[in-house]
């Protein structure tokens, strides 16, 4: 009896200190300095959140996710997004004609809204446009382009911002918070908004992801979780069509290189200068699921995306040209890095069929991405 208590007693301390050092080991190292200020005054802070070889910075500036490193097959670590080492260049970057959005948080809608109109509750409401006739990731002052306010919090950082009624043309008080995490190689962003007026909302993250850490990203292979997506006119607004992907160089069912038909004679990828477009994820419930993965074969990277979100925006850098001087002064040439972002489908305060936007007064809006980075 006394023998088989002091087992049971050893074995309980032994699993007490397995939990405990798998608590330990799970902890992410949360540090944070100031980034510099922005051209009023307003100081701006970076977090670094480190887990082993594991390492993701985010300013306050955008929320934006400045650099993730990430360690290849053989261990070597590289950062694998796109940006600038300063504060200046994001905000240079972010108040200019060739505003790229750069690791950013965007809102209050992510994408494009048609002719910056919409009509909600029997009201219309114009937006200031930014992009041709239409308005693009928020307008010409989006949530990447605000500092947010931030705390750390157990493995990450939690950002807040309130968008004010009205602000960006856009109905109701909206205060957000935007919270990343990173345990190991998850990078989790989760996304929570409350409204005191009927609004829209998309919120999403403007990664661009390079998995070589250089070069392009044409022999990196995709793969979509989607059967369909979202055709686009001229202005790369939906047409509204939901089309199957079956027979032409949309269909990313399978792991393919992302050069391999991105020339074709396709009229699609003729409007949108390569993929720029809405994938209709092929979802089975309305939790966290795969919705894409990308592998870059030299590297051994690869990165997963789960979501809980309707769609995702493939775009493949196609208005990078080489203008933009990024980290360590190198230029971004087309196709320097690519974009999968999470979202509700394009101008959907203008298609009633799509899945809706709409966040009621009072209503909680909740939605969670995974950037999951691994090896093979
Ligand atoms: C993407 C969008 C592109 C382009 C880019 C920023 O999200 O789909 O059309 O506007 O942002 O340069």
């Amino acid at each position: 009896m006394g023998n088989a208590r002091i087992l049971r007693d050893v074995i309980i301390s032994g699993l007490c200190l397995a939990l405990l050092s798998m608590a330990m080991e799970a902890t992410t190292k949360v540090t944070s300095q100031p980034f510099g200020k922005m051209p009023d005054g307003t100081p701006v802070e970076i977090f670094t959140l480190g887990d082993g070889a594991y390492e993701a910075r985010i300013a306050t500036y955008g929320g934006v996710l400045v650099s993730m490193k990430t360690p290849d097959r053989n261990g070597k670590v590289t950062d694998v997004v796109l940006g600038f080492d300063d504060l200046a260049g994001f905000v240079r970057n972010f108040n200019g004609t060739s505003d790229a959005y750069f690791g950013a948080i965007i809102g209050r809608y992510a994408n494009r809204i048609a002719h910056g109109t919409f009509a909600l509750d029997g009201r219309k409401y114009s937006l200031p446009l930014n992009n041709g006739e239409n308005s693009l990731h928020g307008g010409p002052r989006g949530f990447n382009n605000v500092v947010w306010k931030a705390k750390p919090i157990a493995n990450g950082v939690e950002l807040t911002y309130l968008s004010k009624d009205g602000e960006a043309g856009y109905p109701g008080n909206l205060t957000v918070t935007v919270r990343y995490t990173l345990t190991k190689g998850d990078l989790r962003i989760e996304y929570s908004a409350t409204t005191d007026k009927d609004t829209v909302v998309n919120l999403t993250n403007h990664s661009y992801f390079n998995l070589a850490g250089d070069g392009d990203i044409l022999n990196h292979q995709l793969t979509l979780h989607a059967s369909r997506f979202t055709p686009v006119d001229a202005g790369l607004i939906p047409t509204g069509e939901l089309k199957s992907v079956d027979s032409t160089p949309f269909d990313f069912r399978k792991a393919t290189a992302i050069g391999a038909r991105i020339n074709a004679d396709d009229q699609q990828l003729h409007l949108g200068h390569g993929y720029d477009h809405n994938w209709v994820l092929d979802r089975k419930g309305s939790d966290l699921e795969e919705a894409a993965e990308l592998y870059d074969p030299r590297s051994g990277r690869m990165l997963k995306v789960l979501t809980d979100q309707p769609g995702i925006q493939f775009y493949s850098g196609n208005f990078l040209d080489g203008s933009i001087k990024g980290k360590g002064g190198k230029p971004y040439a087309l196709h320097a890095g690519l974009c999968l972002e999470t979202q509700h489908f394009p101008d959907s305060p203008n298609h009633p069929d799509f899945p809706s936007a709409e966040l009621k007064a009072g209503a909680h809006y909740h939605t969670v991405t995974v950037f999951s980075f691994s090896t093979r």
